[in-house]
């Protein structure tokens, strides 16, 4: 009898919610699959577009129970297609922006699983467009940076240099952290003045942008109310947002800041 060959395992970014931002390979694929296996990010208009016949496999966390832990995920994608069923690994914004695609695709790699990677608008992206906010601006920042804010390992991450005047620092993941995250920069010798803009539920209907300066980024995150998942943008380029300006009399604080920092 001939021998199974795998499937391919396409490991697809599905961009920050809103189903438009879909790249047109991705909305081909995932109408393909035999099986997507998403995480929680994906949202569900997304998942509607797969086949009435694909099977739909949640790893997301769920309040019963963990999350599947990462081996365990890696596992399923290559048991799923040794056994010849094509597999969308869906996941939210891109795969390989604080995704874990790395990992999925050595996985598939040792074991003789071919594998495709199809990327995504990530949260940075996509949440910049919708609040009408340029990471990078001539008159504002020519530097953009992407960094993880979830506690572990926040302590011992070196962000020196990458906020400031002129560059632009994206914090995915950092909404439990907030306050530690403000504190580091300013220690760093960020301005306590410089504009920070929040961006939660990103480029879906539930969107809220915020903006206020980074000496209170801790205490509006809690004020607010703000949920993950939520993005925090710091630098100048906040200040083009079209966002809720938070902080009583924002727009004098951060004129005195413009002093302070330029
Ligand atoms: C595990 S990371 C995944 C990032 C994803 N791979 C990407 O490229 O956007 C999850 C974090 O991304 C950010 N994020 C994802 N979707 C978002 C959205 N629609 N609005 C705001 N932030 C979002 C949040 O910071 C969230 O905690």
């Amino acid at each position: 009898m001939a021998e199974q060959l795998p499937a391919t395992v396409f490991l697809v970014g599905a961009g920050p919610g809103d189903p438009e931002l879909l790249t047109l390979r991705a909305a081909r694929l995932i109408a393909q699959a035999d099986v997507v296996v998403h995480d929680g990010l994906v949202s569900a208009e997304i998942l509607a577009m797969a086949s009435p016949e694909a099977e739909l496999i949640s790893v997301a966390k769920q309040r019963s129970r963990h999350s599947m832990p990462q081996e365990g995920i890696n596992a399923l994608l290559v048991q799923l297609a040794l056994a010849g069923r094509s597999v969308v690994r869906l996941k939210g914004g891109d795969p390989f922006v604080f995704g874990r695609g790395g990992e999925e695709m050595e996985a598939c790699r040792k074991a003789g699983v071919p594998v495709e990677i199809v990327p995504g608008i990530s949260a940075a992206i996509g949440c910049a467009a919708q609040a009408q906010l340029p990471l990078t601006h001539r008159d504002a920042a020519s530097a953009v940076t992407f960094v993880a804010g979830q506690c572990k390992g926040l302590t011992d991450q070196d962000w020196s240099g990458l906020a400031g005047h002129g560059r632009t620092l994206v914090i995915y993941m950092g909404v439990a952290t907030a306050t530690d995250i403000a504190d580091k920069l300013i220690a760093d010798g960020v301005s306590p003045a410089i504009p920070v803009a929040v961006m939660e539920n990103g480029t879906r209907a539930n969107m809220r942008t915020l903006r206020t300066l980074l000496a209170d980024l801790g205490d509006m995150v809690v004020r607010e109310q703000v949920k993950s998942p939520a993005l925090i943008v710091v630098g100048d380029v906040a200040a083009y947002a079209l966002a809720q300006d938070v902080l009583a009399g924002f727009a004098a604080q951060m004129n005195n800041g413009a002093e302070m920092h330029s």
